[in-house]
């Protein structure tokens, strides 16, 4: 995969239009968790140093036309903090109030466009209102990976209006990704969790031929446990996906791959901070019993896979890691992972938000190798699946090899 990035950019004296992921979480109209924005910060002072004037494009929420509860003002004070610098603001993302805002620009300086969903043309994809948003600019700059999966137009058609390269946050992500899964040092270990198998059926599938190793936990495992006659009790299972399951586990036996599920867990009668537990063996769990979070038999397997792999691909927690003690699984394993880093023995890849709040809870974000801002985005990537936002990046590059040989 090869992309235009800022590196090739001439952005000195030109309006560069820089696609970004503003769609962060809110709390009492503050920006509650900035890390998206501090990964897309290098783009922007980066641009605004080299002469270029910024004007910012991100969609937040979904809202169903203009509605100043999702206004993206509050968020770009926010941007202006992180970065220290003044941004100013325009009331739409496009029309003669955009165009004034970015008329009265000069080199260096940054703008902020409202929300691109108050158009209904973003999420259509519509070339029309992609044209509106191209008269601002001379150059697309894409740096929000985690929107990457949308085909919508300030993501996709956009960037068949204008120059389009990638920012350093998207390149960052890519390389990555890359890295991790393209040329990946083996043995690769896959853990997948999280709460339904249903929504990580073509990852499973997909993911099962480019891994030595897939461990499955969170509520995914549980569907796995009943295909193979478990007793699961209440926990979180869907039982008619078992013969997928059963389709997923004879595909890792043809292809000589190993699929590890937990031997045992923490169960409860119900889910609450601190409800009366106890560890069973996956034979034992109790009809009235609720599968909770991996047990330490478990814990030491997956934590022995990690030991003799070489790179890890991560996404969801193993357990109800919202809920203590049920966070305790996907902790110690991330407390493996980390040391493994650390040490040199392993790249740690994780993505996702889940994945990156129970990492933010073991502490151990900054020793991994590499975690994604990306949820939905990463999962696809993962499943082999085009990212409309990626392609066009790199179509740019192959009209331009194109044209050079005419
Ligand atoms: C995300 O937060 O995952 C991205 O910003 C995409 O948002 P969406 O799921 O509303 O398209
Ligand atoms: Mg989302």
């Amino acid at each position: 995969m090869s992309f235009r990035s800022l590196d090739d950019a001439d952005v000195k004296g030109k309006r560069v239009l820089v696609r970004i992921d503003l769609n962060v979480p809110m709390h009492d109209g503050d920006v509650a968790d900035v890390s998206r924005i501090e990964r897309n910060a290098p783009t922007i002072t980066e641009i605004a140093d080299r002469g270029g004037t910024v004007i910012l494009l991100s969609h937040y929420g979904r809202p169903k036309g203009p509605d100043s509860k999702e206004s993206l003002k509050p968020v770009a004070a926010a941007v202006a903090r992180i970065i220290k610098r003044p941004i100013a603001f325009a009331e739409d993302c496009v029309g003669p109030v955009a165009e004034k805002a970015v008329a009265a620009l000069k080199a260096g300086d940054i703008l902020c466009l409202e929300n691109t969903r108050f158009h209904k043309g973003e999420e259509k994809n519509d070339p029309a209102f992609a044209a509106k948003l191209a008269q601002l600019g001379d150059i697309y700059v894409d740096d929000a990976f985690s929107v990457a999966h949308r085909a919508h137009a300030s993501v996709e058609a956009l960037a068949h209006a204008l120059p389009a390269y990638a920012g350093r946050a998207m390149q960052e992500e890519l390389e990555a990704l890359e890295r991790a899964l393209h040329s990946p040092e083996r043995p690769v270990t896959a853990i997948v969790g999280g709460a339904k198998i249903s929504t990580k059926l073509d990852l499973l599938g997909n993911l099962i031929a480019k891994v030595e190793t897939l461990i499955i936990g969170g509520g995914m495992a549980n569907t796995f446990l009943a295909a193979q006659g478990k007793p699961v009790g209440k926990s979180l299972s869907e039982n008619d996906l078992i013969p997928t399951a059963r389709d997923i586990l004879a595909k890792a036996k043809s292809l000589h791959r190993e699929i590890v599920l937990p031997v045992d867990v923490v169960v409860a009668q119900k889910i609450a901070a601190h409800v009366p537990s106890r560890v069973v063996s996956v034979d034992d769990v109790g009809p009235a019993e609720m599968i909770l979070d991996i047990g330490p038999r478990s814990i030491e397997q997956a934590v022995s896979v990690l030991a003799r792999s070489k790179t890890l691909v991560w996404n969801g927690p193993f357990g109800a890691f919202e809920v203590e003690p049920f966070d305790n699984g996907t902790i110690e394993v991330a407390e493996a992972a980390a040391e493994l880093t650390t040490d040199r023995r392993l790249v740690s890849i994780a993505g996702g938000g889940d994945t990156m709040a129970a990492l933010n809870v073991a502490g151990v974000t900054e020793r991994f190798t590499y975690v994604s801002t990306a949820g939905g985005a990463f999962l696809e990537w993962l499943e082999g699946k085009k990212l409309p936002g990626v392609e066009v990046l790199g179509m740019f590059e192959a009209a331009e090899a194109r044209d050079v040989k005419r």
